[in-house]
This record gives C-alpha cells, structure tokens and sequence, in this order.
C-alpha cells in the first residue's frame, strides 16, 4: 500500500480547515502533517482534527520554508494579498501547491506563480472550484459533443446574495480593495475562467466593463441609525441587520457559515457571536464600513470567430451565487440554473433535461460549492499520488488565460474603454 499524499495547510481559516476535511475523510489518502497560521486558535483546531507534531505547527508560513522539504504538497489558503510569495517560495522548495483563487492580485504576480511552478517541476492547483461542480463540466461535455452547434454566445449571471455580499463585500475580508482585491477579481475570477472554458480554444480579443458600488455607502444610511448593529433603533427595519444575519442565526442553532467566521478566537455561540458584533468588524452597519468594492458589474466579452458573452456580477438578489448560464448555439439552445441542464434542439424542436450526479460524502463540511471542494481535493491529492497532472482541471495555463483577462476587464471599467486582449497570449509563461 502507498503512503497517504503529506500535506501543508499554510493559512489555517475556513477554506484551509474545509480543504483538510479531505484527510479525514480519506486517511488512507491524504494526511496533514504541518500548518502555519499566525492564529493560535485556528492552528490548534487542526494541529487537534489532525494529530499534528508540535514542531510542525508555525506562526508564519516562512518558519516551514526554514525546514528542509518534508511534505508532498502545500495548501495555499492565506488571504488574497498572501498569495503570491508563499506560492513562489513553496513552488522553488520543491512542494506540489494548491492555491486559493484569486492567484494572485496583479497579473505579473500570477505570471511569476505560473513561472515558478513551471520551472521548479511543480504541479499547480488553483481552487476555481466551480470547475470541478459536475454540473459545469457536463456543460462543456454537451457542448463539446455538438449538443447545440457552434457556441455563438454566452450569457453567464452571479446572483451573490444580498447578505452574503453584506457579510463578505461590505463588513468582511473582501470589502476594501486595498486589503484584499477588485470584487470582479475576488468573486467572479471563476466565472470569467468558466466562459472562457466554455468558449473552447478561443483567444478573446476584446473586453469591455461597467460597474459600480451601489447602495452600500454613507449617504444609504437611514437617518437615527447606529454605528453598530446592537445599538441601533432603527435594526429592525434593515435586511442588512448584523442581528438578524448572525445573532438570529445563532438563536436557532444555525453555526454553519457565515456564523461560523465572525468568532476569530473561539467557535461560536450566543454569547461569542454578541462580543463579535458588539467589537468586530461583522456587527458594522452598512452603511458605514470602509468598503470600496462593486457591488454590481458587467463584462462583455468578444472571443475569435464572432463568439460573444455578456456577464453580470450582481449583489442585491434572493439566491446566492447559485449561477444561472444560457449559451446560445447555432443548433439549439442549452440552460442551466441548478444540477439540471436543458438543451433545446432547433431542429427536433425538442427539450432534452440533463441532470449531473452529485454524490459525495456529506462529512466534515466538504460539501460546500455543490460538492466542488471535494472533487478538486480529489483531482489535486489524486494528481500529486500519481505524479499526473491531467488530472488537474485548474492547472496554470488556462487559469492563468483567465485570471488576465479579468484584469483586462477591470480595466476597462477603470479607464472607461474597450481593452484589446490580444497580446495576453504573448504574456503567458510557455510550459
Ligand atoms: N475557492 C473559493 O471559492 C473561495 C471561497 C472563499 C475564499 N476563497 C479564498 O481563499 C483564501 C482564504 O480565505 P478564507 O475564507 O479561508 O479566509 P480566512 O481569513 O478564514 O483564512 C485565512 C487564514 O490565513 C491566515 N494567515 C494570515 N497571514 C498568514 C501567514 N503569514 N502565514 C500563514 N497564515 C496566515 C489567517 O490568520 C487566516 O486564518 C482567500 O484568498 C479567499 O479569497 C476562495
């Protein structure tokens, strides 16, 4: 028998506690021997799930690089800001990396992930997780196949979620660009990889964006409101209520997340969640956090041969990120908004429904993004146990395609043009 894929969880938060779920799941597999995090609360939650040796557990992500190589691969889950240097530095040490999306927040940076990765030998995993959803792959199976002809456009919406994007964008980790990244970058760089994938071999030569941060500013604010949420008067009459998001939430038994990221110190509870919106940044009204980024958004895109798509990045809706495609085709029409996909047939004039299999193990939280963490977990530990990397659907030539042309897009939002694309295939690293 093989020994299990070693692993190093480097930013040891919620997507690097959901990725190492994957070990318990299957320890015969995978095993996480070292993590790093400067949160002595979320090193210890592993070092416990996963029996991990005292020495291997450090503050910064560079005590581990100190040591000589010993693990197979890295888990790169630190904040967006943090990706490139761990990814650089792990990849030139010789371990096999996953990286959190977005690779990184310029494109000389994710180029430089690519170059290092590629000169170093190293296999590259970058968690567009939607990627792996049976569903989005089934998608590109159907067109692939013929199902609707030549692919002429595509039209791809991201309904983030009113309170998802009031917790995330607005009082959370992903509100200010400075901080983190532009929120085309940090939330929709999987939906620009999807319709570039979906467009087959195409370069995209053209782009054009528009977008804005609607609502969520200073002058949105109801008059008699609190600062915060817990002293405010006027709370009950606001769908952006910390109480009701959190607090209510918490009062039913509900700790999934987003409860479960307001406590940095402790898990949560009534008591814990009250402190965390009585001081932290989750109980902030509103309308008076430091965000800066969109809160609606569009992408226009112009492939080669004609082949067109039109994005939409939207905060203020009912569903949340639950993503809704229709791509047009000279043959018929295919649709999907949830595991089913319908293709109309022009010629049959017929409606054929396509439903993808779903099944995982529903254990240790690893069901999240449609099941998607926990096939990518498997596509990457898999990979790296059998040195191959055609198992890697997000592996750094396309992402890497992908990731620039949404910074072409954001700036064309910024300058107010449509941006020519053509010379991002002259920037890409050769493999
Ligand atoms: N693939 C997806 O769909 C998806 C979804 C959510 C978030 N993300 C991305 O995943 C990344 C992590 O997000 P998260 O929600 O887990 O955030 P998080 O804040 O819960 O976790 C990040 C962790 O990194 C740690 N950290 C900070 N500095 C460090 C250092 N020097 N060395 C080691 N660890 C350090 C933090 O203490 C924190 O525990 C972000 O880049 C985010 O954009 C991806």
């Amino acid at each position: 028998m093989t020994s299990p894929v070693s692993v190093l969880v480097v930013g040891g938060g919620s997507r690097g506690e959901t990725y190492s779920q994957f070990a318990r799941i299957h320890p015969e597999r995978m095993k996480v021997v070292g993590v790093a995090d400067p949160r002595k609360f979320a090193c210890k939650k592993l070092q416990q799930q996963h029996n991990i040796a005292e020495e291997n557990v450090f503050e910064d992500w560079r005590g581990i690089l100190e040591r000589d190589k010993f693990a197979d691969c890295v888990l790169v889950c630190t904040p967006d800001r943090l990706h490139k240097d761990p990814a650089v530095a792990f990849a030139r040490k010789g371990y096999h990396v996953l990286l959190e999306k977005p690779m990184a927040t310029t494109a000389e940076d994710c180029t430089e992930i690519v170059a290092a990765c590629t000169e170093s030998g190293v296999m590259l995993t970058v968690c567009h997780v939607l990627r792996y959803e049976p569903v989005i792959h089934m998608i590109k199976e159907l067109i692939d196949g013929g199902a609707i002809g030549d692919v002429v456009h595509i039209q791809h919406l991201e309904p983030v979620g009113f309170y998802h994007f009031a917790h995330s964008f607005v009082r959370g980790n992903w509100r200010n660009e400075s901080e983190s990244s532009f929120a085309l970058l940090a939330k929709s760089c999987h939906d620009i990889d999807l319709i570039h994938h979906w467009a087959g071999g195409r370069r995209c030569v053209k782009v054009s964006s528009f977008g804005a941060l609607s609502h969520f500013r200073k002058e949105s604010k109801p008059a008699g409101a609190a600062n915060r949420c817990l002293d405010c008067p006027v709370e009950g009459d606001c769908a952006y209520s910390a109480s009701k998001i959190y607090l209510d939430a918490v009062k039913r038994g509900n700790v999934g997340w987003p409860v479960s990221v307001i406590c940095p110190t402790s898990l949560p509870d009534i008591e814990s969640v009250t402190e965390a919106l009585r001081i932290g940044p989750y109980g902030r009204c509103v309308y008076d956090c430091d965000n800066d980024v969109c809160t609606n958004q569009v992408v226009n895109l112009e492939f080669e041969g004609g082949l067109t798509a039109a994005f939409t990045m939207v905060a203020f809706t009912e569903s949340i990120c639950q993503r809704k495609t229709t791509i047009y085709g000279s043959k018929g029409e295919l649709s999907c908004d949830g595991p089913e996909i319908h293709v109309f047939d022009f010629l049959t004039r017929r409606k054929t429904t396509h439903t993808a299999p779903s099944k995982t193990p529903e254990v240790f939280g690893m069901n999240g993004h449609g099941a998607a963490d926990y096939k990518l977990m498997e596509a990457f530990i898999s990979a790296v146990a059998n040195n191959d990397p055609s198992l890697i659907r997000s592996g750094p030539e396309e992402t890497l395609r992908s990731h620039r042309l949404v910074f072409e897009a954001e700036r064309s939002r910024r300058e107010g043009r449509v941006v020519d694309c053509s010379a991002i295939d002259r920037h890409q690293v050769s493999a």
